[in-house]
């Protein structure tokens, strides 16, 4: 049987042994839940998870208290807009901003807020030539969405610029930061950027699927979103006393298997960052054949394209029927493939366990199947 080319990282990342061992070892060995227990078995997955979030959070330059475990980044960013419509003071806020190279679970949320008549209106950032955000163009806004890499096009925003300028046009801007792609292949800084809230799930950074990473800057600020078990310290019919960030946030069963696969899943990754040479390679092979349309640029994280004459499901698909899996489709970026007057594209994308022979093999494909 001919070897899968896994060539769709961007779409979930394959998983080292070493995530996959410890995980196993957790659930044959050491089992038990989380943040209610007293025996040593329980106190020891405490420590697990506590050791987990110093692990995450020092990976983002953030504090362990900031650190909130979701089910992934759509979780993340679905969460950001039930608490923050739940504040008090949201009801004097009526804008939100985006851009668009924004996932559909960056800005989705966030529309049918709009459509339901919840904020009145959506302001755009605008995009330079090469489709990244123009951090001049920030409009003044109550909340900004940012996402930091998109998954069409591969190319880390200055997240940083585009953050101050939208706090110079108005010191109380909510900044909400879609690090899903980005955090695979850059280093994270959250205190520099001076986001207020961040995203990226677990499974594109090597890690297991059903756990996710939501920072919340100012963790003790807002009023929760989720109620249940393990998040207030005492509770009566008529009150309420929460526990503090991150407790308060974590209502329920965290996924512990996924939770435990995270510290050896980012330090793997922090020494097996994907090689963009593969890529750069890619793009310079595919350059060559008149029939294909590259649409990201050279210097890019991915290699997305097009091919005259065919659609890019039908590329996808005889791709796959050559053992070599990529993305293709719309990606859940509708926005930035309206803005390039396409359906859809097809997309390669990378992890530590691509070779220089899985990109020679790919090209050799897509020259025999676009001539
Ligand atoms: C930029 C971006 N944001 C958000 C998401 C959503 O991630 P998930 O499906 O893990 O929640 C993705 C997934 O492809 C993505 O690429």
């Amino acid at each position: 049987m001919n070897k899968i080319i896994y060539l769709d990282a961007a779409a979930s990342a394959q998983k080292p042994s070493c995530v996959v061992d410890v995980e196993m070892d957790f659930l044959r060995k050491s089992y038990a839940n989380s943040g209610r227990g007293i025996c040593a078995r329980a106190t020891a997955v405490d420590d697990m998870v506590a050791t987990a979030r110093r692990r995450v959070a020092e990976f983002i330059n953030a504090d362990a208290n900031q650190i909130v475990f979701t089910s992934g980044a759509t979780d993340g960013l679905n969460r950001i807009v039930n608490i923050l419509t739940r504040q008090p003071w949201y009801l004097q806020m009526s804008t939100f901003a985006v851009s668009d190279i924004d996932h559909h679970s960056a800005r989705l949320p966030w529309q049918e807020l709009m459509y339901d008549g919840h904020i009145r209106e959506m302001l755009k950032c605008e995009l330079d030539e090469n489709f990244d955000i123009n951090p001049d163009s920030v409009p003044k806004t109550d909340f900004l969405i940012i996402t930091a890499m998109s998954n069409v096009l591969g190319r880390a925003q200055d997240v940083c610029a585009i953050i101050a300028n939208a706090r110079n046009k108005n010191p109380n801007v909510v900044t909400i930061v879609d690090a899903s792609q980005y955090v695979v292949h850059e280093k994270i800084d959250v205190k520099k950027w001076d986001c207020d809230f961040l995203v990226f799930s677990g499974h594109k950074i090597g890690a297991d699927t059903g756990v996710g990473i939501l920072y919340i800057r100012d963790a003790d600020r807002y009023f929760p979103d989720k109620f249940g078990g393990g998040m207030v310290a005492k509770v009566t019919d008529t009150s309420l006393n929460l526990y503090t960030s991150p407790d308060k946030w974590e209502a329920g069963t965290l996924p512990l298997t996924q939770i435990v696969g995270l510290m050896p899943a980012i330090d793997y990754l922090e020494k097996n960052r994907p090689n963009h040479d593969l890529i750069k390679h890619a793009y310079d092979e595919l350059a060559k054949n008149p029939r294909v349309k590259i649409l990201t640029t050279r210097d890019a994280a991915i290699l997305s394209f097009v091919v005259d004459g065919m659609h890019p499901l039908d590329v996808g698909a005889l791709l796959g029927a050559n053992n070599i899996c990529v993305r293709a489709g719309n990606m859940c970026a509708s926005w930035i493939h309206a803005r390039m007057g396409i359906p859809g594209s097809i997309r390669i994308s990378i992890g530590s366990w691509n070779t220089m022979d899985d990109i020679n093999k790919t090209i050799d494909v897509i020259n025999k199947i676009v001539k």
